[in-house]
């Protein structure tokens, strides 16, 4: 039997009743960062690990969830979901089991046990997977129609964003509902037109470092950038005609930056404009097959978010400072919200033991910490798995 199976078993007791299982995977960002809450565009993978949910119907109005990690049931009512805002684990799936409800689902009660691979609070979505996974089990035991893989990403956004009160843009829970094996997925964030680009990496390979840093007070500062870039935008309006920086071209603001006054916030809107512009370009070269100029426009994304952005520190610098040292490395830059968290890097693989040596010492001599090293597939999005 699957061990998961087991552990279900064990812990809610085998009554017959038919259980599923499904998985929605968490993701890194290989460029377009702090765009998304923009109108710009990103471009992250879906990696191959995340979380899996097993389920099954109750007959009352209870959920009942438990995490192979946390080895504890929470229990809740659909009659009271508000009241769960607060708890310390369970809230994120109470939220989507929320949003659910109220964008008119059929949702019923149910037993779910979690199983989570992404590392948390590493910047590599284990939310979004969290929430895609709720989303798509609760949905699909109580609705016949197939659930709309987009919709699922903006009732996990949602969840994100009223419950828990985390004001993200669309990327990870879009990221990890649509994301598709061996591609990056190219999304405007805008108009939510995307487009699956191949990763032909051929001997590279996608490499992440995990600074291993607790981020203190990353959500204040997160809103902090977004208050900034609307500042901006309202300065800019005064000659564009425009809805959200992602509609600024590089021309657009190097001819009306003048009318931002504030130094700050000019470096916010001046890294928004050209990572955009940078985005584009890594399709563009994808496309041609050139790896290398790909790595390179990840580092100028890197350099942009730490001097103009700065979102970085000096943890995130460290490790891209040290990979760039590395022979076989192509690119390297933070991914996510930044100020702790995860690089990526874009490595030969032959160096990429050489790389968790070095990296991993010089990181711990300059800063104290330990490094953690991951080396993912890139995987689909979010599905219904055989138990
Ligand atoms: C976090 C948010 C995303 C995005 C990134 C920065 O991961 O959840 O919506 O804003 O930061 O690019």
């Amino acid at each position: 039997m699957n061990f998961l199976l087991k552990e279900f078993y064990d812990v809610f007791t085998d009554n017959g009743r038919e259980v599923r299982a499904f998985f929605s995977p968490g993701r890194v960002n290989l460029i377009g960062e702090h765009t998304d809450y923009n109108g710009g565009y990103v471009f992250p993978v879906g990696l191959n690990v995340g979380t899996t949910v097993l389920i099954r119907k109750r007959d009352d109005k209870k959920v009942l969830l438990y995490a192979t990690d946390i080895k504890k049931v929470v229990e809740a009512s659909l009659d009271d979901l508000e009241s769960y805002k607060d708890i310390e684990w369970g809230n994120y799936q109470l939220g989507v089991i929320h949003e659910l409800l109220k964008a008119g689902y059929n949702v019923g009660g149910c037993e779910m046990l979690f199983c989570d691979t992404v590392p948390h609070g590493a910047g590599l979505s284990s939310s979004a997977a969290i929430e895609c996974a709720t989303g798509i089990a609760v949905y699909s035991m109580f609705n016949d129609k197939p659930i709309d893989k987009v919709e699922l990403a903006f009732i996990g956004q949602r969840a994100e964003n009223k419950y828990i009160g985390v004001n993200c843009g669309i990327m990870d829970q879009f990221a990890s509902s649509m994301a598709r094996k061996d591609h990056g997925l190219f999304l405007n964030t805008m108009t939510m037109e995307y487009k699956y680009v191949p990763l032909n990496l051929g001997d590279y390979r996608i490499l992440i470092s995990n600074t291993n840093k607790k981020r203190g007070l990353a959500d204040s500062k997160y809103n902090e950038r977004r208050s900034q870039c609307e500042e901006g935008l309202q300065a800019l309006k005064k000659a564009l005609d425009v809805k959200c920086l992602g509609e600024v071209s590089v021309e657009e603001f190097e001819k009306h930056k003048y009318l931002i006054e504030d130094d700050i916030v000019r470096k916010r809107v001046e890294h928004v404009v050209y990572e955009d512009e940078r985005v584009l370009s890594s399709i563009d070269v994808l496309e041609k097959g050139d790896l290398k100029s790909f790595g390179r426009l990840m580092t100028q994304s890197h350099e942009s978010l730490r001097d103009l952005y700065e979102v970085t520190g000096v943890e995130l610098d460290t490790l891209v400072e040290e990979a760039l040292k590395i022979e076989g490395v192509l690119g390297s830059r933070m991914t996510g919200a930044g100020f702790g968290g995860c690089t990526v890097t874009i490595i030969h693989r032959a160096n990429i033991e050489e790389f968790k040596t070095k990296v991993g010492e010089n990181y711990t001599r300059k800063t104290g910490l330990k490094a953690d090293f991951y080396v993912f597939e890139v995987g689909d999005g979010v599905r219904e798995i055989n138990l």
